[in-house]
């Protein structure tokens, strides 16, 4: 994608934006999802198509029918200002305006406000972005970055995404930022943080290489060629695992936070959803990694948090809803994540300690291979176990109010 950003007074935007698809049926048409600015052309395989747009839907109809197994080429370029989703549950997302310029964060529905998409966590593509600033302001993004190339009043930067993403973990940058490179067992690691957040720079560098050592130990090979993160000033108050470089909105990350967001590169990001339902596999595994990294620490031990959040009441937010098919306002509460990791903890005390690490890695070291289900995770669990889990499961996931027996 090529896009100019204006700056902070117009927040305007001017983007080309190439994606190279294959058609898996012969298609005389397609639906791509955007909410973004004013498309002013559209073409598909160098010839105009028509298009329409209906809320979310953009429906191309190109000059001529695809083939089935064709790999074809749509061009769409736009320009104005893109915004944010807010309101519901799911706070502020999309493309949100910062101080001094922008920050995009997908998840779950948000990446179509600026980018045309066939937006599915289980459609994953490559990215290459070309993104053009007033020279005063730097871009960050996914990935590895490339040239920075200053052209008097504006400067390109490259970055690009050489692995398979989900369309929800693109991210983009645009601001004012402390940009700092370090390195890890040979991962490149580069974090960037907002002024306002000068203080934290050192520690969130320090804490995500940290919390690196202690991943791949625990979860298997760092599954991302980069690493690092990035802290800006819209005040979201949560944090997105945008692919390779995690975002914190607003807020001074503690360790357990970064931990949280390092787990997801594994959890989500690499081993990546096939269906939003099943969130709890890269929610109540990322939170659970925060209860593994306290214990490690020689701090409260998961069995430990696990108890205390047992005693809570069964209607108490901890295990309402089930965490197994959350509803789009449920996505992200407290019992996808809470009810979710206690599920983990339900597991590791009934197979041991050893064979849980085992799980945990055979999980992880699927990678990217297809997109995954919650009756994959079950099945990895009873297949290195030898153990039959469904009742534990079943309890955990998607029994209504607290799980007695399991
Ligand atoms: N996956 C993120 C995390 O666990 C939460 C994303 C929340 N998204 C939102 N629109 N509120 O850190
Ligand atoms: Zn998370």
């Amino acid at each position: 994608m090529k896009l100019a950003y204006a700056g902070r007074a117009s927040g305007d935007v001017d983007a080309t934006v190439t994606i190279t698809a294959r058609a898996e049926q012969p298609l005389p048409g397609f639906d791509l999802d955007f909410r973004g600015p004013k498309i002013t052309e559209l073409s598909v395989d160098g010839r105009p198509a028509t298009f329409t747009r209906d809320g979310q839907e953009l429906v191309v109809t190109p000059a001529a029918g695809i083939a089935e197994g064709a790999r074809f080429t749509t061009v769409v370029h736009y320009a104005g200002r893109p915004g944010p989703l807010k309101g519901d549950a799911l706070g502020t997302y999309g493309w949100i305006p910062s101080k001094d310029g922008a920050v995009a964060l997908g998840e779950p529905d948000g990446t179509p406000t600026w980018l045309p998409v066939n937006d599915h966590p289980r459609d994953r593509a490559t990215y290459d972005f070309h993104i053009t600033v007033p020279s005063e302001l730097q871009v960050v993004a996914n990935g590895t970055p490339g040239a920075v190339a200053k052209h008097g009043a504006t400067t390109t930067y490259d970055w690009s995404e050489t692995a398979p993403m989900a369309t929800y973990l693109a991210m983009v940058a645009i601001g004012k930022f402390d940009v700092r490179r370090t390195e890890t067992g040979g991962v490149p690691v580069i974090t960037a943080v907002d002024p306002r957040y000068a203080g934290a720079a050192r520690k969130l560098e320090r804490t995500t290489v940290a919390a690196m050592r202690w991943g791949v130990e625990t979860f298997g090979p760092y599954p991302f060629p980069t690493a690092g993160g990035v802290i800006d000033d819209p005040p979201l108050d949560y944090a997105l695992e945008s692919q390779e470089r995690p975002v914190y909105g607003g807020f001074s990350p503690g360790e357990r936070f970064i931990v949280h967001e390092l787990a997801h590169q594994w959890f989500g990001d690499s081993v990546g959803l096939r269906d939003w339902k099943d969130i709890w596999l890269n929610e109540g595994l990322a939170t659970y990694a925060e209860w593994m990294w306290t214990e490690h620490k020689g701090g409260e031990s998961a069995k430990s948090v696990f108890k205390r959040y047992y005693t809570q009441p069964g209607a108490s937010p901890v295990f309402a809803p089930p965490p197994g098919s959350p509803a789009r306002a449920d996505l992200f509460g407290f019992s996808v994540y809470t009810r979710g990791a206690m599920c983990v903890e339900a597991l590791r005390e009934r197979v041991g300690d050893k064979t849980f690490v085992r799980v945990l890695k055979a999980w992880a070291a699927q990678g990217r291979a297809a997109p995954v289900t919650t009756a994959d995770f079950v099945a990895v669990a009873e297949k290195v176990s030898g153990r039959r889990l469904h009742r534990l499961f079943n309890a955990w996931l998607y029994q209504k109010g607290k799980p007695k027996k399991w």
